[in-house]
């Protein structure tokens, strides 16, 4: 019934949403503040009723023909017109006419192949035009001459085969002038004095096969800071041509990547002498030589880019003259030569030693034989340097191998991928200025004394992971204090748990990183005094022993006093256990990684102190049931929660919880539709958790009421029963003796003196010379006993029932001496103990005092004379003692029993 109802109502929806998007589909831009973004919608009209006081309009990946002026004219607050990728082949005039304010239009990769005067006559305030990758072959007349204000002109990817686009001067605050990939074969004065006024911080022109730089060309521009022709075959004479076009020119910025050039010499730039040049970018030139001095002219140089390129051979004096370098980068500059000699390229000693300003030399991905014991000498401001794979014999480091940075104030030295097997003591000594030492993806394989490190007095990071063994010993750190960050990923660490701790002298460490090695065994003290660690991993380990009940010695509690750590990674390491107390000191906790392990129970409230935690992974593991009282507390504040493929249970008592807080919850899960399944129960194999229907968990707390009760009042039926069986007679007694007393038998609680005798007693005729002989001594004892005892007392002549009724009214108490006798006599059983209990309720049940000559069963008791020991009070119930010794305590309890009061209390 509420199935089908669901059904319906979802159909509704979808006829509902489906008809929505229907009457929207006229377009579907999305709008938020002022910007209307149209793109990707095949539009083929300018959708025409979005605000109107929009500023920006994004027509782009569409299938627009025309931008007709009328349908713009709503838009007239427009700035920024974006109407790229579209089939655009002519621009009306009324367009900016109509959009007074418009100051930026992309009309990119559209079909635009003429530009008259008029197109963008109105257009005044534009400071930006996009016409890359029209069809515009050639340029006539003036049509940018009223575009005062525009800053960037891009006419890239078009068919120009000249600079010029006007034929007066105009554009005076164009700063940059795109005119890459273009068949621009010459560049002339003539044909870019359009540009006299202006100050062009970039004139792009890679990509054009310019073979030829005119007499004063670049003097035509007003004024030229940046120059860009990449991708040109200008090779050494052009170049040098075309420094000399440069000379006087306030050329800053000059980009010569990939032109083949492959020799420079002292004449090559000496063109540049009359400028300020402070960029050069050689870069992708199959450079080979560069000679002597070639830079000699370039005083002013600070950025040089030389990277990819194939210098056999670096000379004293190639960089002669760059006394203001700052920046070099060297990066695949020098490799092996192609020919089959294989020859490795050379460095001289002292090659740097001209660039005093140098602060950051990039040589990585080269193939140099080694270093040279004055390679870095006169680099008196490098401070990053990075070697990463620039050797092809650096196997072992000495104290030798940087003396000649010992006066470079180095701050980053990256030695990565050098092969490197092995740091001798005091490799690092005169680099005291250290903080970033990188000797990672090398293979390293030692112990660490502590001496590698000697002198690194201000190090920050070390960072040596994915090396081939590591040792580690107490001291492997102790000259390192200063150390906040220590990375040992896959280094085949040995001897972590030596104690105390390697890691025992870095107080201020922040990210220790010791994962994927394997490490099975480790102290609790091994992080003792890390007081600021914020990130430890320690993934990819073997740490599950350590926290199993098991464990000798009980869980290894190896994350105690961590109270400052953020990050947590313990993914894989084949823990089955977490101890309840594992994570207690780790309050600051935002992230904690326990995926890939074998989970299946947590223990609960385990992430109870973890109140900042904001990502939790718990994915691969085996949770079957995600529960209230583990996560409850931790689920509350998560940005994240990651526990994909778990065999998850679906099963109310499991994950009904867990459903329900993904229903309300915040926190992002990713993938929950596909990677949450349900494994159990079989009819749920496979199916999504999020879908887990939880309406009939919801309703099993009524049902858990009507169980409860239903089962109390089973109990309590059995339980009645099983009392009536084996107790009934109890109850049917008491229900006497309270309806006596209801229905008004008052207690005849007369004083001793109304009574005739003390007691009545009843016996077995068998028994009477007992009874003789031990009542008639204790009358003689005592005066005020009297028993009435049935051969003695009863009148001659008076008939047996009546006396006997009259005689037991007469006594205070009534004893019955029971043996088997009594059990059989007839008297007895019929009338005699009827009268006698009769008169008890009516009495009082402390009336009655037994006296067990023999052991008598409880049933037979019960059988024959319709008692129970369990009627009477534990006084009135006497044994008659087998030991001589003990007939004097029995008549004691007899004197007892007979002077109790009759009274039920
Ligand atoms: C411009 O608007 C007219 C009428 O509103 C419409 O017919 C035409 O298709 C529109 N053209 C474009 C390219 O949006
Ligand atoms: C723009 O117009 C929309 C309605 O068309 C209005 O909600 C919005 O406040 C307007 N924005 C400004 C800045 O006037
Ligand atoms: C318009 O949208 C395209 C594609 O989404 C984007 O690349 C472009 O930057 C946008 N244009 C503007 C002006 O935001
Ligand atoms: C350039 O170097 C050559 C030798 O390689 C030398 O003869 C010539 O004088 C140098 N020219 C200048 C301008 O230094
Ligand atoms: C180079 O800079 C100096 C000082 O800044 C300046 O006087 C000189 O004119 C500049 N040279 C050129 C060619 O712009
Ligand atoms: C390098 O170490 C060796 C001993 O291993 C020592 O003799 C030599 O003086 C050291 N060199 C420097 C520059 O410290
Ligand atoms: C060292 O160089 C390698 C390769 O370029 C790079 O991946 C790594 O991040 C660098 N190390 C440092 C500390 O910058
Ligand atoms: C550790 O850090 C503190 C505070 O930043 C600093 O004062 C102390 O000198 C550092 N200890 C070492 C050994 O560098």
């Amino acid at each position: 019934m509420r199935q089908t109802l669901l059904c319906h109502i979802y159909v509704l929806g979808g006829l509902l949403s489906f008809g929505i998007r229907y009457t929207s589909s006229a377009h579907q831009c999305t709008v938020s503040r002022e910007v209307a973004d149209c793109s990707h919608l095949k539009l083929t009209q300018v959708p025409d009723d979005l605000p109107t006081n929009i500023t920006v309009l994004n027509l782009t990946h569409n299938q627009l023909r025309r931008l007709p002026p009328a349908n713009l004219t709503r838009y007239s607050q427009l700035a920024i017109l974006d109407g790229g990728f579209n089939s655009i082949s002519k621009l009306e005039p009324e367009l900016c006419q109509n959009l007074p304010l418009l100051e930026a239009l992309n009309l990119q990769h559209n079909e635009l192949s003429q530009l008259s005067d008029k197109t963008f006559t109105f257009c005044l305030s534009l400071t930006e035009l996009h016409l890359m990758s029209n069809s515009i072959k050639n340029i006539q007349n003036n049509p940018f001459k009223n575009q005062k204000n525009l800053i960037k002109l891009d006419l890239s990817h078009n068919g120009l085969s000249s600079t010029k686009l006007g034929t007066h001067v105009q554009l005076e605050n164009l700063q940059e002038l795109l005119l890459s990939n273009n068949k621009i074969h010459a560049l002339r004065s003539e044909e870019l004095d359009f540009l006299a006024n202006s100050s062009l911080k970039k004139l792009e022109l890679s990509s054009n096969q310019i073979k030829e730089f005119s007499p004063g060309c670049f003097h035509a521009i007003g004024k030229l800071f940046g120059l860009f022709l990449n991708n040109a075959q200008l090779g050494s004479s052009l170049t040098e041509k075309l420094c000399w076009e440069l000379s006087n020119t306030s050329i800053q910025k000059l980009s010569l990547s990939n032109i083949q050039l492959d020799t420079t010499s002292n004449v090559t730039f000496t063109g540049l002498k009359q400028t300020n040049l402070t960029m050069l970018d050689l870069s992708y030139n199959s450079l080979r030589v560069i000679g002597n001095d070639s830079f000699t002219w370039l005083p002013h140089l600070e950025y040089l880019f030389l990277e990819y390129n194939a210098i056999q051979h670096l000379y004293s004096h190639s960089f002669y003259g760059l006394f203001n370098l700052r920046y070099l980068n060297l990066k695949r500059s020098f490799t092996k030569q192609s020919n089959s000699l294989g020859l490795l390229p050379k460095i001289d000693n002292f090659s740097f030693q001209w660039l005093r300003l140098l602060e950051n030399l990039n040589m990585e991905d080269n193939n140099i034989p080694g270093i040279k014991s004055n390679m870095f000498t006169g680099l008196i401001n490098l401070k990053y340097l990075s070697l990463s794979n620039s050797f092809t014999t650096l196997q072992t480091l000495t104290n030798e191998t940087f003396l000649s940075l010992a006066h470079s104030p180095l701050h980053v030295l990256n030695l990565t991928k050098n092969k490197i097997s092995k740091i001798e003591s005091g490799t690092f000594s005169c680099l005291g200025h250290l903080k970033i030492l990188d000797v990672g993806l090398n293979e390293i394989e030692q112990e660490l004394t502590g001496q590698e490190w000697r002198g690194l007095d201000h190090i920050f990071e070390i960072y040596l992971s994915y090396n081939k063994h590591l040792k580690l010993t107490s001291n492997s750190f102790a000259s390192v204090p200063s150390l906040q960050r220590l990375m040992l990923r896959r280094v085949g660490l040995k001897n972590v748990s030596s104690s105390p701790s390697p890691f025992h002298p870095l107080r201020n460490l922040t990210i220790l990183d010791l994962s994927n090695n394997n490490i099975a065994n480790i102290n609790d003290d091994m992080l003792e005094g890390l007081g600021k660690l914020e990130i430890l991993d320690l993934q990819h380990n073997n740490l599950a022993r350590l926290w199993k009940h098991a464990n000798p010695g009980g869980p290894v509690y190896f994350l105690k006093n961590l109270s400052r750590l953020h990050i947590l990674n313990l993914e894989s390491n084949g823990f089955d256990e977490i101890p309840a107390e594992a994570f207690k000191d780790l309050s600051e906790l935002r992230g904690i990684s326990l995926g890939l392990n074998n989970l299946n129970i947590l223990p609960p409230f385990v992430f109870d102190k973890q109140v900042s935690l904001k990502s939790l992974t718990l994915q691969k593991n085996l949770i079957t049931s995600v529960e209230e009282n583990v996560f409850g507390k931790v689920f509350r504040n998560l940005s994240d929660l990651d526990m994909r493929s778990n065999p998850f249970d679906c099963t109310c008592e499991s994950i009904a919880w867990f459903v329900n807080w993904i229903n309300k919850t915040n926190t992002n899960i990713s993938e929950l539709s596909s990677h949450y399944l349900c494994n159990t129960p079989p009819q749920y194999h496979g199916f999504p958790v999020m879908l887990f229907d939880i309406s009939p968990c919801k309703d099993s707390a009524p049902f858990e009421l009507l169980f409860t009760v239903n089962t109390t009042i089973l109990l309590s039926f059995i339980f009645i029963v099983l009392l009536i069986h084996f107790e009934s007679w109890r109850i049917s007694f008491y229900w006497n003796v309270a309806v006596h007393r209801v229905l008004g038998f008052k207690e005849i609680d007369k004083q001793p003196e109304q009574f005739e005798y003390a007691a009545y007693v009843i016996h077995a005729h068998n028994d009477k010379d007992w009874v003789w002989e031990q009542f008639s001594p204790m009358e003689e004892k005592d005066q005020s006993i009297k028993f009435c005892l049935e051969e003695r007392d009863f009148e001659a002549g008076v008939l047996e029932l009546e006396a006997i009724v009259n005689s037991i009214k007469r006594s205070r108490k009534i004893i019955f001496v029971i043996t088997h006798y009594l059990l059989k006599d007839p008297l007895c059983k019929r009338f005699k103990v009827h009268h006698a209990v009769q008169q008890a309720i009516e009495q009082n049940l402390d009336s009655i005092i037994l006296i067990f000559l023999e052991e008598i069963p409880d049933y037979k008791l019960n059988h024959a004379l319709c008692l129970r020991r369990g009627m009477f009070k534990s006084h009135c119930i006497l044994n008659w003692p087998v030991q001589k010794e003990r007939i004097n305590a029995f008549h004691h309890k007899l004197q007892v029993a007979l002077g109790s009061k009759n009274a039920v209390h």
